[in-house]
């Protein structure tokens, strides 16, 4: 197949590029407009693979230029992956505007190409986001999804269900919603990981920056919560697994001979970690120390969610093989390529 990833220079989107060549024989090309990440992803994803991935610098939100410069262009794709996104949850709280117009109107302009251009598969880039405090753990597809608390959350919730009718309109079109749970970690090689641009908001790039002195402070939000250790709970889920889950996701849509015509999976472990049991594999992985001190809570957070992630398991035939130590040596191991890169060495930030 010849498959389309947007945001293929993103966190999510460049694991899965790797896997996708490295696992597969379809032919992959790219979208990314580097809001943000940076063009030398593409130099890392051919050290690793040693391929070259062709990437388009278009925004998605700009249906004349998607058009003409992409679709017409490049000739048929079987299917889209579609990552492209902005993903900072407090930003979104910010700028609800560029939020909803960036992700819902980059979503719509593609629905409006895989009409025209007859595209059969979409994967869609949902999150645990959508199931808010849920009221039981683990949660399963079928938890019932809440209002979320950002305009990010409410564009991964739109965006389902814009998918979800679509679906229903188009014979032979088939797409997916992934909700993944808490992204985390890097390639095996420590050449790719994660690098957002300005200061991370995620637990895991904040733990590595404050490790290498780039983050000044490290602060669990919260001790108080009815969790074992008092702090909260998430589903890490490493990326080169949520990366798989991808090809798995694109056999399942090629192959399946019931019509299904949409459906949604969790990506999680199934394992639900604290805040501090993040911090303590960081320490056994590394053999480092990490000062940190105990603030408040952050508005927002729930106490505990994790995935029910038998879906996957058994139509996907998806089977999560890191582990959160795995996870926190490999984001490790890309910080110190960072670390180098920032210190004059080959390796480009
Ligand atoms: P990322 O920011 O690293 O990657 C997204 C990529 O999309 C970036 O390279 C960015 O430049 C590009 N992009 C954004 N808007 C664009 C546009 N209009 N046109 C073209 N390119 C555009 O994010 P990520 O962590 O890789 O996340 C990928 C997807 O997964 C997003 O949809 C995100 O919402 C979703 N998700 C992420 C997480 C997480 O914690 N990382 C969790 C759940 C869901
Ligand atoms: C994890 C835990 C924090 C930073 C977010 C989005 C969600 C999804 C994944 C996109 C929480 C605690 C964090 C710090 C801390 N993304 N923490 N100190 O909030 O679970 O999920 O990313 O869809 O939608 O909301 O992830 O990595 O920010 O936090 O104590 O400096 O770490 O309170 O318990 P979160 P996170």
């Amino acid at each position: 197949m010849k498959i389309l990833v947007t945001g293929g220079a993103g966190y999510i989107g460049s694991h899965t590029i790797i896997d996708i060549v490295e696992n597969t024989n379809h032919e992959v090309v790219s979208i990314d407009n580097f809001s943000n990440s940076e063009p030398e992803t593409f130099e890392r994803i051919e050290q690793i693979t040693g391929k070259r991935v062709k990437n388009y610098d278009i925004d998605l939100t700009a249906y004349n230029s998607l058009k003409e410069l992409f679709f017409e262009k490049e000739g048929p794709i079987d299917g889209i992956i579609h990552f492209a996104a902005l993903k900072a949850v407090g930003e979104s709280v910010e700028k609800p505007v560029e939020y909803y117009h960036n992700n819902l109107n980059g979503m719509l302009n593609l629905l409006k190409c895989v009409q025209k251009y007859k595209v059969k598969h979409f994967i869609f880039s949902s999150s645990c986001t959508v199931y808010g405090n849920a009221d039981m753990q683990p949660v399963t597809e079928e938890t019932p999804t809440k209002l979320p608390e950002s305009p990010y959350g409410y564009t991964k919730l739109i965006g389902e269900n814009i998918l979800r009718d679509f679906s229903k309109t188009k014979a032979g079109f088939s797409a997916i919603s992934l909700r993944y749970f808490n992204p985390v970690g890097a390639h095996s090689s420590g050449l790719n990981g994660e690098l957002p641009k300005g200061r991370p908001n995620n637990l895991v790039p904040i733990v590595t920056q404050y490790a290498s002195g780039w983050i000044e402070d490290l602060t669990v939000y919260g001790d108080d919560y009815e969790t074992r250790d008092g702090t909260a709970i998430r589903d890490y889920i490493h990326v080169m697994d949520i990366a798989h889950a991808h090809v798995l996701a694109l056999e399942y849509l090629e192959n399946q001979i019931e019509s299904k015509p949409y459906e949604v999976f969790n990506l999680g472990t199934g394992i639900g970690v604290t805040v501090l049991e993040v911090l303590n594999s960081f320490i056994k992985a590394t053999g480092m120390n990490l000062d940190y001190q105990i603030g408040k809570r952050r508005s927002g957070d729930v106490a505990c969610i994790y995935a029910n992630n038998s879906k996957a398991r058994n139509s996907l035939h998806w089977d999560p093989k890191y582990t959160i130590d795995d996870a926190m040596l490999t984001a490790w191991q890309w910080q110190e390529q960072l670390n180098k890169a920032k210190h004059g060495d080959t390796v480009h930030l």
